[in-house]
Order: structure tokens, then C-alpha cells, then sequence
């Protein structure tokens, strides 16, 4: 028997397969929305992605998971995760994105998936990171965390055919954004403020109908990458930097192989090659709906979508409660 190629593995085998580890894991968060636990939430979705991973027949490793082996007893960085059988293939995950938003049952929680040819998918560190993303249709390199918010703002909007009043920001609500915030304010910009979410809010940035047309500011490394899966296969630019607070974080880079910790990291180089990204809504949110529950049935609505092919399927789902 011969071994299929990575590519056709990707191709027939798990691409649907993947939303039923993403629908498995918000099912299960999705009892304790708005229950004000995020732990458990998160421990629900951990222990559900992680049961629906090791149905499928691919010999997975864990690239982007729940923390360092020490920290985290399931998905942790380096676990594998599948039957064993088929070509290797990388994993970048979230099985609660935005596990206080779920407690506080606001919008856009997802569980997320991302999956690459082994090498794929850069092993991001759990740090911070500076993100800038656009949406499609923009010229290559319109984008550049070396300029300053005004030069970026000013290059999108004359791009756009716009002014840079009329350019919409996608910022997570921080403290630390007040800056960042301020001067977009200055320009005249929308700043539409997230409480939590960001992979959410850079995927918005590829869907005319958010309004958003960029997105700027720092959070979770791992939330970059898997964001940039995501555009990988919808269009879009990002630029990333890591940023380090301490001796530990710059430790922990090296750790996991990077070298130039003032890299400015472009799309490919954080998800490269033939990838696929696959989320389902916990709760309702700007790209997909939440877990709804009604007269024993459950329905979930998910995204499949696959860079090689730009494939993008939505898929709902409709559940007997109880199995
Ligand atoms: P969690 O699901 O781990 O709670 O992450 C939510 C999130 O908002 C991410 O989307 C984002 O990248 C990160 O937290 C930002 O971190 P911080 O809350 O420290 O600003």
C-alpha cells in the first residue's frame, strides 16, 4: 500500500474532519457560556478537542496548544495527537478562543483549529505580538510595522480611494492601547474596541460586511498565527512582531527556535505552504453563530477553509442533544 501525500490527506481526508473536532470542542464550552468559569470552560473544550483529534487517522503533533508540557496535562506543545496513522502533519489550535468572553457569554468565542505540513506553521512562543492586518484586494506590502499607525492608516486609505476618516480599526480594548488608540482617534478613524477575541478581529478584516478594514495592536502570539492560517486562505496581509517583557519570554523564544527576536514575521512566514483552518462559534459573533440550544436538538455553525485551493466552506450543523 502506498502512503498518501500530505496534500492529499489534507485534501480528502480531514479538511470536513476538522470541523467535527472544532464543533466537538464548542459543544462543549458551550454549556458553561455565561457561567462565569473560564477554567472550566476552557478544561471542556481542551478535553473535547482533544477526544475528536485522536479519532482521526494523521500522525499530528502539536505546534500551538494549551502551554508547555509542564504547564498544560492536555494539547500541550509537542503532544501527539491522532490514530498515528498518515503523513505528519503540524497543528496549531485553541480550543476556547476567548475564554472570558465565553464566561461572560459576549460575542465572538470560537474553538480553533489549524492544520500544516509538518514545518508549516511557525512555532510561535506564548507571548505577546504586534499584529497589523488588512484584507484583501490591497497592493503587497501596504502594510509595515516599521512605519508609524498614521503612515499605515494613510497608505490603506489612499489605496482604498478613501480618507483616513473613513478608515474603521479593529483594537483590543487595553490599557496598553491608549497610544495606539489616541492617534487613530486623531486621524478621524473608527475604532471599533474588542474586548477579547483578536483572532476574530483580524479575520474581520477579509469580510466587507464587518466594516473593518484594519486591524492593529498586540496580543497572543498563538492567536497570530492561527489568525494568519486563516488568511493565508481568504486573502489578507499581516505583519507580526514578537515582543518580549522579560529574560524568561526572550528564553523561551530560543526555546522554540527563534533566532531574530525583532523579526518582523510576514503571512508565509507565519503559516506557510498548503494549510487549513477551521473554527466553530461558541458564541455569536462577526464570523460565525454560537452553540444554540432548542427542543433536544443542538446547531452550530462552523468555517472550513483551505489556503492551496481557497476553499471556503461553512457548514452548520445540526445536533441531537445527547447524542
Ligand atoms: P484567551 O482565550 O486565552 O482568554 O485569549 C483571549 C485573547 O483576547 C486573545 O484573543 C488575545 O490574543 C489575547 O487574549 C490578548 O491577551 P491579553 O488579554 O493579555 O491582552
Amino acid at each position: 500500500m502506498t502512503t498518501p501525500t500530505v496534500s492529499s490527506v489534507l485534501d480528502r481526508v480531514l479538511v470536513l474532519e476538522m470541523v467535527r473536532v472544532t464543533e466537538a470542542a464548542a459543544i462543549a464550552a458551550s454549556t458553561l457560556v455565561g457561567r462565569g468559569d473560564e477554567k472550566a470552560a476552557d478544561a471542556a473544550a481542551v478535553e473535547a478537542m482533544r477526544a475528536a483529534l485522536n479519532e482521526l487517522d494523521m500522525n499530528g503533533t502539536v505546534v500551538i496548544g494549551e502551554g508547555e508540557r509542564d504547564e498544560a496535562p492536555m494539547l500541550f506543545i509537542g503532544e501527539k495527537v491522532g490514530t498515528g496513522q498518515g503523513p505528519a502533519i503540524d497543528i496549531a489550535l485553541d480550543p476556547l478562543e476567548g475564554t472570558t468572553i465565553c464566561a461572560k457569554a459576549g460575542p465572538n468565542s470560537l474553538a480553533v483549529l489549524a492544520i500544516a505540513e509538518a514545518g508549516g506553521l511557525l512555532n510561535a512562543p506564548d507571548v505577546y505580538m504586534q499584529k497589523l492586518a488588512v484584507g484583501p484586494g490591497y497592493p503587497d506590502g501596504i502594510i509595515d510595522l516599521d512605519k508609524s499607525t498614521t503612515e499605515n492608516v494613510c497608505a490603506v486609505a489612499a489605496a482604498k480611494g478613501v480618507e483616513p476618516r473613513d478608515i474603521i480599526v479593529c483594537v483590543l480594548d487595553r490599557p496598553r492601547h491608549e497610544g495606539l488608540i489616541a492617534e487613530l482617534r486623531g486621524l478621524g478613524c473608527g475604532v471599533m474596541l474588542i474586548g477579547d477575541g483578536d483572532v476574530a478581529g483580524v479575520i474581520a478584516t477579509s469580510d466587507p460586511d464587518t466594516t473593518i478594514d484594519m486591524y492593529m495592536g498586540s496580543g497572543g502570539a498563538p492567536e497570530g498565527v492561527l489568525a494568519c492560517a486563516a488568511l493565508r486562505c481568504v486573502g489578507g496581509q499581516f505583519k507580526g512582531r514578537l515582543l518580549f517583557r522579560n529574560d524568561d519570554e526572550r528564553a523561551r523564544a530560543a526555546k522554540w527556535g527563534v533566532t531574530d527576536l525583532d523579526k518582523q514575521y510576514d503571512l508565509d512566514d507565519l503559516a506557510k505552504g498548503d494549510c487549513i483552518f477551521a473554527a466553530t462559534g461558541v458564541t455569536d459573533g462577526s464570523l460565525l453563530a454560537g452553540v444554540k440550544r432548542r427542543a433536544g436538538k443542538m446547531t452550530t455553525e462552523s468555517v472550513v477553509m483551505r489556503a492551496s485551493s481557497g476553499t471556503v466552506r461553512w457548514v452548520k450543523g445540526e445536533h441531537r442533544i445527547g447524542g
